[in-house]
């Protein structure tokens, strides 16, 4: 595995792999690696000759009361995790290469980017696609690969791509989950045992949500109202429950597509979660505990 720091060396290596008739995937990343990741790694060398990870905290997109300082990092970790899983570039962009000033041209993501994560955290998004936008560039993969994990991301990036037209398909992996039913995460590694054990709320009320409709249950509301109940667990605190299009625009009568979309806090831990109906939440058997 290689890895690369500069921006002019990433290109570079792009339009060398690409001139020698390669097709190019791209794994996003802020690092400190879980299997959830590694997921897409897989997903893009299964459809692509060479896979470039990057491994960027992106300041753009914290909120100044964030976790930017915080947030965990290890790189060398990483590094072994990535090297494993078959990357064969690791870019790893350092801050004042990818912003020497503070950028003044940015994304606007649009009206879906005002709802659920993007009112809880404002300019969070504005943030996220101006990162992606810059790597989009400096990588220019034919493939990028994201996890339904952050679902309003991941139609985000989606929609970016259409209106700005990169010439990028936009993938999007189910997501990996401990054998309970969390979420793998990297901010996980914030809680503690009682929180861990709180966390599960999410898992629980998203799979409340699909069972009931399986078992017949179509009014969203009624769906809605059941699952906050068991959302509303000791330890956590809801944010949002809503069942949603790939639009994030809100569903009356839900049908197998539909995304129910979550958020909790749990002690000081904002999590997210989300499951689409026709699917449900499979606990993997694979996945070990962080
Ligand atoms: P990060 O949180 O590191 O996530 C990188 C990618 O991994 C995202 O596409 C995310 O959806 C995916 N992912 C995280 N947990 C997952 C899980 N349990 N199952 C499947 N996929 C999972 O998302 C970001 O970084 C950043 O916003 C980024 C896109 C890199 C821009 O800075």
């Amino acid at each position: 595995m290689h890895e690369i720091t500069g921006l002019d060396s990433m290109r570079a290596w792009s339009r060398a792999e690409k001139g020698r008739g390669r097709r190019i995937g791209f794994v996003p990343t802020m690092g400190y690696l879980h299997e959830g990741h590694l997921r897409l790694v897989d997903h893009a060398r299964q459809r692509t000759d060479r896979v470039v990870m990057s491994v960027f905290v992106n300041p753009l997109q914290f909120g100044p009361k964030e976790d930017f300082t915080t947030y965990p990092r290890d790189i060398a970790r990483d590094r072994g995790l990535a090297a494993g899983r078959g990357v064969d570039v690791l870019f790893v962009p350092e801050g004042k290469a990818m912003y020497p000033t503070e950028p003044m041209a940015r994304v606007v993501p649009g009206p879906m980017a005002e709802v659920f994560e993007g009112a809880a955290r404002p300019g969070h998004f504005a943030g996220v696609l101006t990162v992606v936008a810059k790597l989009f560039h400096l990588v220019e993969p034919d493939i990028a690969v994201f996890g339904r994990k952050d679902f309003q991301q991941a139609m985000l990036v989606r929609r970016m791509v259409l209106d700005l037209d990169f010439p990028i398909e936009v993938e999007v992996v189910p997501t990996v989950r401990e054998l309970d039913g969390l979420a793998l995460s990297s901010r996980n590694a914030y809680l503690n045992p009682d929180e861990r054990r709180a966390a599960l709320a999410l898992s629980r009320a998203l799979r409340a949500v699909e069972q009931a409709w399986r078992g017949g249950q179509a009014d969203a509301v009624e769906l809605q109202r059941r699952s906050i109940e068991v959302l509303k667990a000791p330890g956590v605190n809801p944010e949002y429950l809503a069942l949603v299009d790939e639009n994030l625009q809100p569903v009356a009568r839900p049908n197998a597509r539909t995304v129910v979309v979550t958020a909790a806090t749990v002690g000081a831990t904002r999590l997210i979660d989300n499951v689409v109906l026709g699917e449900g939440i499979a606990a993997d058997p694979t996945v070990r505990a962080a």
